[in-house]
């Protein structure tokens, strides 16, 4: 079989790199590149299969970790390189209960991403029923289980994995000779789910899946996982026991697995973080920033107090060596630390820029700042939005979707009535027609328009709320209402032309010296990371006009995770004074109080979480040994040329 490292990558890491590892694994910069070499594997088997005139069992995995390794079969398949006649293929899981053409079943999913596309025999499709009756279960997954093994066992079986560890829905506590069940589904996995299904309260409980030992007796397992949630999960699964709270760790004695990786999710493997434990290192001076902050933070000291010994007893005697000193060592990071901080994110005018993040001239500074949802901008960067507009720059922000699901329809609902009872007795208006569709609409529906329309003004007047709050002309203000996220459902368009060229147009108006964008950047397929890719290829479109050598790209993050420090070249402290300005602007997006629709895991309100963040910074930063603030909001910078 055609192992994947013989095909031509951008890898990262290898395996051998380390001792810590006991899963086979390779990363890759980008899970497109990564998801393109496993569909080419999966692509040679098939046809290898073919040309034995064997049938090809694939083990098949939904969720969205492997959707671009089906869209790149599909392209296969279209392409008329790969024919699915030979393919017979058994998915791992299905929802519990669940009929098939609901939207959120793995039925429908499978169908939508693959089988719809490609000439497989629907015959040779099997994806667990999850609504047969109770008692018919246990003879059902015995036959299930029968089925793969009649086609000789799977050939090749694609994984993701959850963050509770979980391969198939094979949640913690599962048993290594476990075959297909019956299992109930883990908090945190129906908590994941829940923005699938509008709401926890929707997720079902229950699912059917193989057992971990369907899977480990397939001949190939490759693994998926992307971005940075997955990273603690990875390490655990990789370098740590076998254990049942970690199902994916029994992946370990299989021996003919791969676990794919993109560099976010490979964050927390040893070899990633601290390779300085693992190997000798080439000391980049980014490796060397990244190493001493680590240090500093692992024997809790200031930079300034590390020792020849902090360092030896750290698999840093090398760095050591070419430095000369830890003295030496400890002030060059501790001033580059302190070169990050700035009290002026537009530059400081007249002052001499050598160390400063940001260059002084020109001092009045054209500022664009895009924000994908309509609050993003406050809750991630409202100290430094005060500060650049109090500085006198020239400040615009686009709000790049409408953020209208994230709208309750209680909520829309109230909007609309008070609108309505101006004049109760016509009812022929756009508000009465909203009254009644949001009276009469079931969990699973997709709002009618003029209901998605009431729920993105009501976001669009709360931002309006905050920047005017903040002192700025509403004619400063752009709402881009990109078309890739306006489907009415979670599941959004794929990025397309036209909102390229949105975003390109309001780049070539305002000709930014600086563009501020959010810089969440392995989330796979969060609306940010689609927002941010539309800014990168807008950029892309314009890097070539003269205005662009004037403009510098600084990247903050978004609610939900902060940069690691040795990533972060601006560093921006926050007065008290501030900080409650920054709250009081978050506080304006009333529909986003209280009881969030897409809150993700952490329960607390926005403005709560952005406080706590900002105020870690700045524990962080003296921790390090620099001054005290009371909050900092970070920046990286993006270089585009
Ligand atoms: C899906 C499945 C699950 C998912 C896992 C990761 O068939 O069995 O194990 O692979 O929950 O989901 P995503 O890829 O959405 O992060």
């Amino acid at each position: 079989m055609k192992m994947i490292q013989e095909i031509e990558y951008k890898q990262v890491g290898t395996f051998e790199d380390t001792k810590y590892e006991r899963i086979h694994n390779e990363i890759f910069s980008d899970s497109s590149i990564a998801s393109r070499l496993v569909a080419n594997e999966i692509a040679s088997l098939i046809k290898q299969k073919d040309e034995e005139g064997k049938p090809c069992v694939l083990g098949l995995a939904t969720g969205s970790s492997p959707i671009k390794v089906y869209e790149e079969l599909v392209n296969l398949h279209r392409s008329g390189e790969l024919s699915f006649r030979n393919v017979v293929t058994f998915n791992l899981d299905e929802y519990y209960p669940m009929d098939c053409d609901h939207q959120q079943s793995y039925y429908h999913f499978m169908h939508q991403h693959l089988f719809d596309h490609v000439d497989i025999n629907p015959e040779n499709v099997n994806i667990p029923k999850g609504d047969i009756p109770l008692s018919d279960m246990d003879q059902y997954c015995i036959d299930y289980e029968m089925k793969i093994k009649r086609y000789g066992g799977l050939d090749f079986q694609l994984l993701g994995i959850g963050r509770t560890g979980h391969i198939g829905f094979n949640e913690p506590g599962s048993h290594p000779n476990s075959g297909t069940r019956m299992i109930t589904l883990d908090h945190v996995t129906r908590s994941d789910a829940s923005s699938d299904f509008n709401g926890l309260e929707n997720v079902p409980k229950k699912a059917v899946t193989m057992g971990i030992n369907t899977i480990m007796k397939s001949k190939r397992v490759i693994l998926l996982a992307w971005g940075h949630k997955k990273a603690t999960v990875v390490k655990e699964t990789i370098e740590g026991e076998i254990i049942p709270s970690i199902p994916a760790s029994f992946l370990q004695e299989h021996k003919n697995t791969t676990i794919i990786l993109d560099s976010e999710a490979a964050s927390e493997l040893t070899r990633i973080k601290t390779p300085w434990l693992v190997d000798q290192c080439i000391w980049t001076e980014a490796l060397k920033f990244k190493a001493v902050t680590w240090l500093s933070q692992e024997v809790k000291k200031p930079v300034l107090k590390l020792t020849d010994k902090d360092y030896n007893e750290h698999g840093m005697s090398g760095l050591l060596a070419l430095e000369g000193s830890s003295y030496n060592l400890n002030i060059t990071i501790f001033n580059k630390l302190q070169h990050t901080i700035t009290g002026w994110p537009g530059g400081k005018p007249q002052a001499d820029d050598t160390n400063r993040p940001e260059r002084a001239e020109p001092s009045k500074k054209r500022v664009l700042i895009f924000s994908p949802h309509p609050d993003d901008d406050v809750i991630s960067m409202g100290g430094t939005f005060l500060r650049l507009i109090d500085q006198g720059h020239d400040v615009h922000i686009a709000y790049q979707t409408s953020g209208n699901i994230a709208v309750t329809d209680e909520e829309a609902l109230k909007f609309a009535e008070v609108a309505q009872s101006f004049n109760p007795d016509n009812r022929d208006t756009v508000y009465q027609r909203i009254i009644e569709s949001l009276r009469s609409k079931k969990t699973s529906d997709i709002d009618v328009l003029e209901a998605r329309k009431i729920k993105g003004l009501i976001r669009r007047m709360e931002s309006l709320g905050a920047t005017r709050y903040f002192g700025l002309e509403d004619s400063k203000v752009h709402f881009l209402d990109l078309p890739f996220y306006e489907t009415g459902k979670v599941k959004k368009n794929p990025l397309g032309a036209e909102d390229i060229t949105i975003v390109q147009s309001i780049i070539e108006s305002v000709k930014p010296h600086q563009i501020y964008a959010a810089g969440d950047l392995a989330d796979p397929h969060g609306t940010h990371k689609v927002c941010l890719d539309a800014i990168f290829a807008a950029i892309d479109r314009v890097k070539d006009e003269s205005f662009m050598d004037d403009c510098w790209v600084w990247l903050y993050r978004g609610a939900w995770q902060e940069w690691d420090v040795s990533e972060i070249e601006m560093a921006v402290p926050l007065s008290p004074d501030e900080v409650n300005k920054k709250t009081n602007a978050i506080l304006f997006h009333q529909s986003q109080k209280d009881r969030v629709m897409f809150q993700g895991e952490d329960a607390r309100e926005f403005w709560l979480r952005a406080q706590e963040r900002n105020r870690n910074t700045a524990l962080l930063y003296d921790e390090l040994g620099l001054a005290d603030y009371e909050a900092i909001e970070a920046f990286k910078r993006y270089k585009f040329k």
